[in-house]
Formats: C-alpha cells, sequence, structure tokens
C-alpha cells in the first residue's frame, strides 16, 4: 500500500520564512524516516496561486498574478533545494491538470446534488463598481467584534467568514463605505455531512491539536461553505464564465493533482492513492486544520475520492517570544536571514525538529539557536563522531574487525525503538533526543574507557572500545540522517554508508573493517559575534516596522535640513494600475508641485482637494510607478494607513513648519 504525504501549499505570494519550515522540515524528517522503515512514500506539495491576496498583491506591485507567482513558485523550489526538502513532485495550483482535476471535483459534487445555487447579499463598492470577494473586503468580525478581513478574521478569532457575513463592510481597495447587493452564488452542502464528519475523526489519526479543535467544530452547527468568486484570476466554476471557484477548492485539490503529475513523471497509477485504499497524511499549520479535518474531508467523500488518514499540525513560531508577525517585523526569512548568512540548512533542520513537540508553539531566538548548535551539534554529537574517527584513523587507519559489546547492541536497540515509536505518533523531538541521548552515551563511554591510555596498555581493549563507538557512530548517522542529510551523508561517506537507501534495521549491522580517510570536523561551532550581529539585524528591522524600544537621536542641525510648509492639495487623482497611490497637485505658495502620495487606502481623490497639508519640498525627488513626486506630504500612519494632519485654523500657503 502506498503512503501519500504532503504539506499545506504555500502561498505564491512572498518569501519563504521560518513559518513555512516549521511545517515542511518535519515532514520531510517524517518521510525519510518511513523510507527508512521500508514504506513506499510519495511526497508532494506546490504552490497555491489563486485568490485574493495574490490578486491585490500583483496589482500593487504592477505585475499580472502569473507573473507574481512565478518568482515565488521558482523561489519556493530553490530553497526547498537549499534546505534538502526533498518533494518527489513540486506543482502549481494554476497548472493545466489541477484546473481540471479541479473541475472534475465541482462537476462531481454537483452531480451529486452536494452544491446549490442561492441569492445572497454580498458586499459591493460603488466607487470600482463591482463584487469585493474575500481580502477585497475589510470590516468587522460578526463573532469576536475584532478588526477583520475577506474570509478570515486573523486578528481575533480566526474563524473563516462566509460572503456577507462581515459587519460594517470597507472596501480595501479606495476604504470607501461597501453596499450590499445580491447576486447568484454557489454552496458545498457541508452541513448535510455532519454524521459522517462525526465518525470519520473518531478514527482519523494525527495530532491531538488538530483532532480535538476539529471534533468540537463538528459538534457545532456546520455552515455551507459558499464556493464562487466574482473574480477572473482562478478556476473557472464549471458552467459559469464570470465567476472562479474559492481558493480553498483548488487549493487542496492540488494534492491529487500533484499525485497525477507524478504517476505521469513515473509510471505509477495515481488512483491507487486518491481512489484505493491508501495511507494519506496531510502536514499542515494549526490554523488550516478546519479547512483540511472538516471542508476537504466532506468534499472528498462527496466527490468519491479517498479520504486522508491523518492531519499531523504545527504549532505556531514565535520570534524571541513574541508573536510571529511579518508586518511587525518579527520574522526570520529564510533566504535573507538565514542561507545568505552563511548558516547550514542541517542546523536549522535540527533546530525545527529538536526545539518543542512538533503541536507546541515553537520559539526561534538567535541565542537558542547558538546554544543548539555549539551545545548540542558541536560538543555533543559533533564532538563525539570527531573524536572517535580521528581516534580511529590515527591509531588504526582502518575500523578494527572485533565484534560489537552486547552492552553497545542493547544501547542502539534502545535508540532504533525509540525512535520508530516516536516517529509514529508524531514526536520528532523524542525521536532526535533519543539519538542525542545515544551520542551522550557515546561520549561518556569514550570519556570512560579512555582509549587513549589503552591504546598503550592494553590494545585489545582499545579496539573493542572503538569498534563499539564506531558502531554507535555507524547508528548515529543512519538515525539523524532524516532530520540532517547533508551533514550524516558527509559522515556516511567516512565511513562507507550510502545514504541513498538506508535502512532502520542497518543501525545493527556491523560496520564494515573500513580503511578511512582523514576525517574532518562535522559541526562548525557559531561565533558569538555573528549571534549579535544577527540579533542586531532583527531588531534594526523590528525597529524600522515602528516598534521602537530604541531610538537614535537627531539633532537640531538634522531637523533642520527639512524644509516642511504648509501646501494646499488643489488637484487628485488615481494612479492607473495602482490601488494605493494617488497624484495630487499642492500649492505651497510660491510654486505647485506634483507630489505622488500613498493615500487611495483612505481617501477618495475628490475628498482631498482644499486640504492644508505639512509638506517635506526638499526630499529628494523620485519616480513612483512611473510618476514624477516633488515631495512627500506628512501624515500620520494608523495600522498602515494615512491619516491627514491638518493645521488647526486656516495659514498661507508656504506657511514654514518648525
Ligand atoms: O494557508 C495557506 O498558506 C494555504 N496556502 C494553504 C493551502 S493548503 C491546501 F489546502 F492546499
Ligand atoms: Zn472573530
Amino acid at each position: 500500500m502506498k503512503t501519500l504525504v504532503t504539506c499545506g501549499l504555500p502561498y505564491a505570494n512572498g518569501p519563504c520564512h521560518i513559518g513555512h519550515l516549521r511545517t515542511y522540515i518535519p515532514a520531510d524528517v517524517y518521510v525519510r524516516y518511513l523510507r527508512m522503515l521500508g514504506k513506499d512514500v510519495v511526497f508532494v506539495c506546490g504552490s497555491d496561486t489563486h485568490g485574493t491576496p495574490i490578486v491585490i498583491n500583483a496589482e500593487e506591485r504592477n505585475m499580472t498574478p502569473k507573473e507574481l507567482i512565478k518568482i515565488y513558485h521558482r523561489h519556493f523550489k530553490e530553497i526547498f533545494e537549499k534546505m534538502s526538502i526533498e518533494f518527489d513532485y513540486y506543482g502549481s495550483t494554476d497548472d493545466y491538470s489541477n484546473h481540471h482535476r479541479t473541475q472534475e471535483i465541482v462537476l462531481e459534487l454537483i452531480r451529486n446534488g452536494y452544491v446549490y445555487s442561492k441569492t445572497i447579499p454580498l458586499a459591493y463598492c460603488p466607487v470600482c463598481d463591482r463584487f469585493l470577494p474575500d481580502r477585497y473586503v475589510e470590516g468587522t468580525c460578526p463573532y469576536c467584534g475584532m478588526e477583520a478581513r475577506g474570509d478570515e478574521c486573523d486578528q481575533g478569532c480566526g474563524r473563516h467568514l462566509e460572503p456577507g457575513e462581515i459587519l460594517n463592510p470597507r472596501c480595501k481597495i479606495d476604504g470607501a463605505k461597501a453596499e450590499y447587493r445580491e447576486q447568484e452564488h454557489y454552496f458545498f452542502r457541508l452541513s448535510s455531512f455532519k454524521e459522517f464528519l462525526l465518525r470519520y475523526l473518531e478514527d482519523l489519526k494525527g495530532t491531538e491539536n488538530a483532532l480535538n479543535y476539529a471534533r468540537e467544530w463538528v459538534k457545532r452547527e456546520l455552515k455551507d461553505w459558499c464556493i464562487s468568486r466574482n473574480l477572473d484570476w482562478g478556476v473557472k466554476f464549471p458552467g459559469r464564465d464570470d465567476m472562479v471557484v474559492y481558493v480553498w477548492v483548488d487549493a487542496p485539490i492540488g494534492y491529487i493533482s500533484f499525485t497525477e503529475e507524478y504517476a505521469k513523471r513515473t509510471g505509477i497509477n495515481w488512483e491507487e492513492i486518491w481512489k484505493e485504499k491508501s495511507e494519506i497524511v496531510h502536514f499542515i499549520g494549526l490554523d488550516i486544520v478546519y479547512h483540511h479535518c472538516i471542508f476537504w474531508p466532506a468534499m472528498l467523500k462527496g466527490a468519491g475520492y479517498t479520504l486522508p488518514s491523518a492531519v499531523v499540525a504545527s504549532g505556531m513560531v514565535k520570534i524571541q517570544d513574541k508573536t510571529f508577525s511579518k508586518s511587525r517585523g518579527y520574522v526570520v526569512w529564510v533566504e535573507d536571514d538565514y542561507l545568505k548568512e552563511g548558516f547550514h540548512p542541517d542546523y536549522l533542520r535540527y533546530y525545527l525538529v529538536n526545539y518543542t513537540s512538533h503541536q507546541k508553539d515553537l520559539n526561534f531566538s538567535w541565542k537558542i539557536f547558538e546554544d543548539k548548535v555549539n551545545n548540542e551539534l558541536v560538543n555533543t554529537l559533533g564532538n563525539f563522531m570527531y573524536r572517535v574517527l580521528h581516534f580511529t584513523w590515527k591509531n588504526f587507519g582502518r575500523i578494527p574487525e572485533v565484534s560489537v559489546s552486547s552492552e553497545i547492541i542493547k544501547k542502539i536497540e534502545e535508540a532504533r525503538k525509540n525512535v520508530i515509536e516516536s516517529i509514529e505518533s508524531y514526536e520528532f523531538k523524542e525521536a532526535s533526543d533519543a539519538v542525542m541521548e545515544l551520542a551522550s552515551f557515546g561520549n561518556s563511554y569514550f570519556q570512560h574507557n579512555k582509549p587513549w591510555e589503552l591504546i598503550k596498555s592494553n590494545l585489545e581493549k582499545c579496539q573493542q572500545v572503538i569498534k563499539d563507538c564506531l558502531q554507535i557512530v555507524k547508528a548515529l548517522t543512519i538515525l539523524f540522517y532524516p532530520v540532517m542529510p547533508s551533514s550524516m551523508k558527509e559522515i556516511g561517506d567516512i565511513i562507507g554508508i550510502d545514504t541513498t537507501s538506508l535502512k532502520i534495521e542497518d543501525v545493527q549491522v556491523e560496520i564494515s573493517p573500513l580503511k578511512l580517510s582523514r576525517p574532518s570536523v562535522p559541526f562548525k561551532k557559531i561565533e558569538k559575534e555573528k549571534i549579535i550581529e544577527m540579533q542586531e539585524k532583527l531588531i534594526r528591522r523590528i525597529e524600522k516596522m515602528g516598534n521602537t524600544d530604541t531610538q537614535e537621536y537627531v539633532t537640531l542641525e538634522d531637523f533642520q535640513k527639512m524644509n516642511i510648509r504648509i501646501g494646499k492639495i488643489i488637484a487628485a487623482e488615481r494612479i492607473k494600475g495602482s490601488s494605493k497611490l494617488l497624484k495630487l497637485e499642492v500649492d505651497i505658495g510660491d510654486e505647485k508641485r506634483q507630489i505622488v502620495a500613498g493615500f487611495a487606502t483612505s481617501y477618495r481623490p475628490e475628498e482631498l482637494i482644499g486640504e492644508l497639508v505639512p509638506i517635506l519640498v526638499n526630499m529628494k525627488p523620485a519616480k513612483l510607478m512611473g510618476v514624477e513626486s516633488q515631495g512627500m506630504i506628512l501624515a500620520a500612519d494608523v495600522n498602515g494607513k494615512p491619516v491627514l494632519l491638518k493645521t488647526e485654523k486656516e495659514v498661507p500657503t508656504g506657511s514654514i513648519v518648525r
């Protein structure tokens, strides 16, 4: 029987960060262990390319969604390769096969009576003159009262919001108050799957964090899901050229279409996985449990596909003990902050697997990173492996031909069993702790037996101790290979182990009496200065995003360099292709200036005419979206949105601000 392992698809909408890796690395580790246990595994993932955030981002960057997703699709593929995350197939939900499979499934759901149409009130922007799907609308969550956007309450209760549910809707593009207008849409009859889901979730395997939430949700009311959207970008809704399917329909269907693509390339039969009995394991983040444990199995059931057997959810990532937040700067970008800084991919793999249980929140800090690398990888694991290999090479030149002691066989067996049990229960930390314990044991065994003395006093005993230690090195190499594949491959090359086809029981196969080449140190210590540099880089980013704990001072002289004057806005218009920028004409007393300002998210052009505003008139001219800006209007920043600063009473244009 085949096993399919998948990872939640990253949106091809921005660079890879450590939060992504929190799911993908343990999934890759799991797949490597399963293969060592002899399982026939297929591992797929791909870019999630549809939905409104991508359309909005592309529009803001003056490119098409297709151009945008191409950039990030390539970026993620490169990062995965560098981080040794080896998917058998990495697809895109915009590929033909996914459009095709999605339409097939939606048609099947329609045929089976699980889709109906209904006229519903939808947010409509009178300024843009169109309906506002998902992220195009912002407002108040009807459940918790927090500021919510589009289809989810991401700042508050985390609930999925159906079209029409959000209160006080506003258009994201121009901030205008949206009105509700009626339109026909298509709904998936999720409510009719309640009994099925209650039973299904009893047997579903995976992590308790996911299962407990899902079981609770299903006991409550299940609402039908609107699965059509007023957008051009996406998979066309069958029979409706003016609509696409909701992104959360075609995204998980990617798991199927990527399997199909992989099958085409390798000659396997994809239906063996998706139409017959198989093991399907989804690795996801805790924030998308609802979609994977409720919506997705109901869809599969309704269309006659094989159901997932396990959902494994990783806890969220914190940065320096603070909630992960890209907009507030609490983020570690895998390329810019890690790989480009020269850190070894295996160090981060080890951290993400070993810091805490997979289900719990994981805190990333550079200090902990330093400790884990220097104390655990360098001082415990690396030290043991290097000492043993170096001693053997220097004193014997080859691996001694004596049998491994029974005490050591037992110890290795214990570690092997612990690893298997932990992996089967998705406890990756426990698995890697069991291996690290074997390394600590090895260190004490070496230290206690003093082979450097035995070599002079008792050569036979010395050979025994060294052989025992070498068998431990072999076991460590195999058992740690899934976590740190490239470092363990290097050790494997020295001791004659082919890491491309490892079996877990090989830990007990006696290490071959090879001639050794000169070993090198497997892990390198991270210098304190580098850690300080990384901490400072993070702090600078956090401060730049407006979270100022520490401030640099400016002198009066610095301030006096700025020529700030009051100007009157006399003309304003939108800039084509931008949802944020307006082109303004301002009168600053003795001259008129053209200024480009990011005001479109808060104001309509006509609202600005006649306003007196402070302007930095000696700002270096720059071009924004091809339009020259000859100054900068100062405004308050409220959650990323500009609010005008006005003078308390009418003042002449050109008045100096100091
Ligand atoms: O939440 C996310 O990042 C989504 N892009 C995950 C999609 S997973 C799946 F269902 F395709
Ligand atoms: Zn809410």
